[in-house]
């Protein structure tokens, strides 16, 4: 079994060559880990085609016990960490370590669909409305649309076109998510409510989501 390191925040380029590379082919329908058998589901999915329902219903039906969390349980200091599970063409599996009332930037989803189930603790989930931007110059204006709790087990669905959102840890706790993105979320914006800007920004990896981990 391949040891999991971590490798510090990696670019997605850093490793792009690296998922394609024949080494790292699996055959996860032999496996039988729980995060295994939610990627055997996942890899047989179209993405192009499904309904975010069919998608979410995976998830759902689909949980991850602490045996299989915790190789991803990972937290760093004063920022959420993303640790990387699984990515191929299609999709990315991503575990998220909030601390105590830490919170992601507001960003979108640069067109791929996301899905998110809390693992341990709660989120919450604020989503914005774009008011009025300017590409040229980077300004853009938002207003709150809505804010909820997602408690463990809640899986919520970010779609294109109305993915501006923000989340983070709620209650005071640390709380753990898994995310899903079809296609996997390398460059997208992120914005500053005050200052009334945006700018493109790269993921980066905490732990890289190496195929050959199960
Ligand atoms: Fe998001």
């Amino acid at each position: 079994m391949a040891q999991l390191v971590s490798v510090g925040a990696l670019r997605a380029d850093d490793y792009r060559m690296m998922i394609t590379d024949h080494r790292f082919a699996h055959d996860f329908k032999a496996a039988t880990s729980p995060f295994a058998r939610l990627i055997n589901l996942l890899t047989q999915v179209d993405f192009a085609n499904a309904e975010g329902s069919t998608i979410a219903g995976i998830l759902r039906e689909t949980p991850i016990d602490g045996t299989g969390l915790s190789r991803f349980k990972k937290f760093v200091p004063d920022r959420y960490a993303r640790n990387g599970v699984y990515r191929n063409e299609c999709f990315e599996l991503v575990v998220m370590c909030w601390p105590a009332n830490l919170r992601s930037p507001i960003h979108e989803h640069g067109g791929s669909r996301g899905f998110v189930r809390v693992e341990s603790g709660s989120l919450i989930a604020e989503n914005y409305s774009i008011v009025e931007s300017d590409p040229e110059t980077g300004f853009a204006r938002l207003s709150l649309d809505a804010s909820r709790t997602l408690t463990t087990g809640e899986v919520e669905i970010v779609v294109p076109g109305n993915d501006v959102h923000r989340v983070g840890a709620a209650g005071g706790e640390v709380a753990v998510s898994l995310h899903l993105y079809a296609r996997p979320l390398d460059t997208f914006f992120i914005f500053d409510e005050e200052r009334q800007t945006s700018r493109s920004h790269t993921s980066q990896y905490d732990i890289r989501p190496f195929a050959d981990r199960f």
